[in-house]
């Protein structure tokens, strides 16, 4: 912690403004490093990469999994950073990965089903970036097993459209700036390999910690009201932190809830990546940090507010075959429904990410 404050002190010294971390982001074009309004943004990992513990960021939590070929350092942080806000990346340049992953939708793009470039209409909803970096298995069926993994497939595939990724990085490389950064930090040139690094490095840092939840959860009792702390009892009771469970408020396992499975030719979800019966219509349990503004809800997007899906979770989810049994119907009184939501809602902080970065 010691550490962290003296290079956020040092960097502090450095930066000739600082902008309040509240300010509303924008979405990040081109135009913006150019423009002479748009200043830097102070960017802090939340903890010291180089602790002897490992990378903590959530302290009530154990070390983050960190692939070895893929250091988490502050410069490539900051780069990866540059680059997850860059519609340049995209294969048409119409979008950056901060598109469909936006604060103010709690880091999701608030669409049913996501729209990639070259406008293709992509069939899961956009999950929330927070905590990423702690997850093991990426994707709602959990198909990628890193965050460089999953990061080069939504950049060369469906979301950004970079098939022909050749292309993308040239233009990277034409940017002294960018070429500078890699250099500086992988000693290379932009690849294919260590773009989706950097993305991951980025992603890594993009903690929540710090919610009213969090506060009560660590002692503050001033943190929530009483209403929110009947919730999280009502939350409890109603077996919904079986599976939503822990800080990261997911067990990250994958269940059949029920989601979709009236469509003709139903998402068979996790079924894809183990070929197991039980997992057909099965999707990784959503952590519920920022619920209140990721709306609307499920893999799929179908339900439009957040207490008709709260409900659908108390109904015990929809029937079907291959439905998981640990989800039961759960008898709530009404004040209890009302406790749950406001309890939800303690689950949002205010972004610490910043304004959308001045690009190179
Ligand atoms: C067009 C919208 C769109 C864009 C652009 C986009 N994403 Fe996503 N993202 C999604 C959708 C939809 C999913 C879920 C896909 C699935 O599960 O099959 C997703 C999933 C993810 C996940 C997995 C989260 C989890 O809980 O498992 C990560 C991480 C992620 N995106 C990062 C990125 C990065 C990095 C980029 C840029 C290279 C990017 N996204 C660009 C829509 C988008
Ligand atoms: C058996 C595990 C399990 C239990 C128990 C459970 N959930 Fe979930 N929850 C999931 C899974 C899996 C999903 C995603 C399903 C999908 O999209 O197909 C989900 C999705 C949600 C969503 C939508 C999240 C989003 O980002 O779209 C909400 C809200 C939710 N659950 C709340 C609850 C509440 C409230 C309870 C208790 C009444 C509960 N859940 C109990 C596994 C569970």
């Amino acid at each position: 912690m010691i550490r962290l404050e003296l290079i956020s002190r040092l960097l502090l010294a450095l930066m000739v403004f600082a902008v309040a971390a509240c300010s509303q982001p924008q979405e990040a074009t081109n135009e913006a490093a150019t423009d002479t309004e748009v200043q830097p943004v102070v960017f802090v990992l939340p903890d010291d990469p180089g602790d002897d513990d490992g990378y903590s960021p959530i302290k009530t939590y154990e070390p983050m999994n960190i692939p070895d070929d893929n250091p988490i350092t502050l410069k490539g942080a900051r780069l990866g950073r540059l680059l997850y806000y860059d519609n340049r990346l995209s294969g048409d340049g119409s979008r950056s990965c901060y598109h469909c992953h936006v604060v103010d939708k709690g880091l999701t793009d608030g669409l049913p089903q996501a729209i990639g470039a070259h406008n293709k209409q992509l069939t899961r909803s956009s999950p929330t970036m927070w905590n990423v970096g702690y997850l093991a298995e990426l994707y709602w069926d959990g198909r990628a097993k890193s965050l460089e993994k999953q990061a080069r497939a939504a950049w060369t595939g469906g979301n950004m459209g970079a098939k022909n990724f050749d292309s993308v990085i040239a233009v990277i490389n034409s940017i002294d700036a960018y070429r500078t950064q890699f250099q500086a930090v992988y000693s290379e040139d932009a690849n294919v390999t260590n773009i989706p690094k950097a993305l991951a490095t980025y992603m890594r840092t993009i903690i929540s910690d710090d919610t009213p939840w969090d506060r009560w959860q660590r002692g503050d009792e001033s943190a929530v009201s009483d209403g929110a702390k009947r919730g999280y009892n009502a939350f409890t009771k109603a077996q919904c932190a079986t599976c939503h469970s822990g800080v990261l408020l997911t067990d990250q396992q994958f269940h059949n809830v029920g989601i979709g499975m009236d469509a003709e030719k139903y998402d068979v979800g996790r079924f894809k990546v183990t070929k197991l019966d039980q997992n057909r219509g099965a999707f990784k349990t959503p952590t519920l940090r920022d619920i209140v503004k990721s709306a609307p809800y499920f893999h799929n997007g179908s339900v439009v507010t957040l207490v008709e899906a709260v409900k659908l979770m108390l109904a015990g989810g929809i029937d079907n075959e291959f439905k998981d049994d640990a989800l039961k119907p759960q008898d709530l009184s009404e004040q209890e429904l009302a406790d749950l939501l406001e309890f939800l809602g303690t689950l949002s902080q205010d972004s610490n990410l910043g304004q959308a970065p001045a690009l190179p």
